[in-house]
């Protein structure tokens, strides 16, 4: 196992930001990352774990050990006539997993199809696309204290997951490294059509079978989405605020057009629709600009994480002055 002094990150976050590592690894094995530990604790290193970098704003130096595990192992569990539990190691590429499981007739990933990013971060922010969450189809999220190298395995219930929310963000945000996530998967053949997009192309085309709605989600998120080896992003940069059902009335009487979608604890907005109707796709703030098809991605020309998270702040500010909105940033700061 090689470690890296000076290490450029260029290429391992999706916003193509400049930045370097003071060290960095890629242990392959749950031995490797032992090693690892005792490595930055002999060194008096703080340890970073990166995963695929599609939802980080990488500073210009990352201080310490940056650790990113590559082990991509996919085992099978347990298996019945309905359904079928897998163990995938965090560095297996999501999309590539969810293409997999697909050729493999195991069911329940289609919607999320097409994420950047690698299986051990779809737990940290409990990823979701067109009305799937990752917390339906997991079971288990089994890794590492880095602190003490004692390892954990968590059930789902115990990984407190909300919309675009879990324990990993939270209490544990930089404490742990995720090793595997456990899945549960159908084996009946079964489609979750319930988003304006793919409710269109199931009224023109029928219902699909779960390829071919895997193949719809691609393409809805190809018409609408930057693919970050084009033009750098990291997806969405704010998640949807949750307003009160109060704070929703006064809005929509402002903005009878707003969207607003009911939750159990309020009413959620789309941040991409309130950006969007300040004229903002399309608007650079130096080299980061507001994306002109999808106003809740930024997209960056060559700009460092600061130009970024500045983007991010003028982007918030409108929209705080304009809505009475305060949006929160998805992609976490790096440094
Ligand atoms: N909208 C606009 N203008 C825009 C963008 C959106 O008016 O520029 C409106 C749309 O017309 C629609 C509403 O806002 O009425 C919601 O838009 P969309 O369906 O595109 O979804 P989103 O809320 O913008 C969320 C996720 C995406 C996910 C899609 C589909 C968050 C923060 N983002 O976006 O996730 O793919 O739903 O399920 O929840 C990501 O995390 O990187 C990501 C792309």
């Amino acid at each position: 196992m090689n470690v890296f002094r000076q290490y450029s990150l260029l290429t391992l976050n999706t916003l193509a930001i400049e930045s370097t590592a003071e060290y960095f690894v890629q242990p392959e094995s749950e031995i490797d990352i032992q090693e690892c530990l005792q490595f930055a604790k002999s060194n008096n290193l703080p340890i970073k774990v990166l995963g695929g970098g599609s939802n980080v704003v990488m500073s210009d130096q990352v201080s310490g050990l940056v650790l990113q595990f590559s082990g991509s192992a996919c085992d099978v569990l347990h298996e019945t006539e309905e359904s079928v539990s897998l163990k995938v190691e965090a560095g297996y590429s999501w999309h590539e997993f969810v293409m997999f499981c697909l050729s493999q007739n195991w069911f329940g990933l289609e919607n999320l199809a097409y994420i950047p990013g690698n299986v051990g971060a779809a737990p940290v922010q409990n990823i979701g696309a067109y009305g799937v969450e990752v917390k339906e189809r997991i079971t288990a999220v089994n890794g590492v204290y880095l602190d003490s190298g004692q390892v954990f395995s968590f059930t789902a219930d115990e990984c407190d997951f909300a919309y675009r929310e879990s324990r990993f963000k939270q209490a544990l945000n930089g404490k742990v490294l995720i090793t595997s996530v456990e899945f549960r998967l159908s084996k009946a053949p079964q489609v979750q059509v319930s988003y304006a997009p793919l409710n269109k192309m199931a009224e023109e085309k029928g219902m699909p079978t779960p390829g071919e709605l895997a193949q719809w989600v691609i393409q809805v998120r190809q018409s609408k989405l930057p693919d970050p080896k084009t033009l750098p992003n990291a997806g969405s940069f704010f998640k949807n605020p949750v307003v009160t059902e109060a704070e929703f009335k006064s809005l929509i009487e402002r903005f009878p057009k707003m969207p607003g979608y009911p939750q159990s604890n309020g009413v959620k907005l789309a941040a991409g629709w309130l950006i969007d109707q300040l004229g903002f796709k399309g608007r650079a703030f130096g080299p980061v600009a507001v994306h002109e098809l999808q106003a809740l991605v930024l997209v960056n020309r060559g700009g460092a994480g600061e130009d970024v998270l500045s983007a991010a702040r003028q982007v918030r500010q409108a929209v705080l002055e304009c809505y009475g909105v305060d949006l929160e940033q998805e992609p976490r700061l790096f440094s």
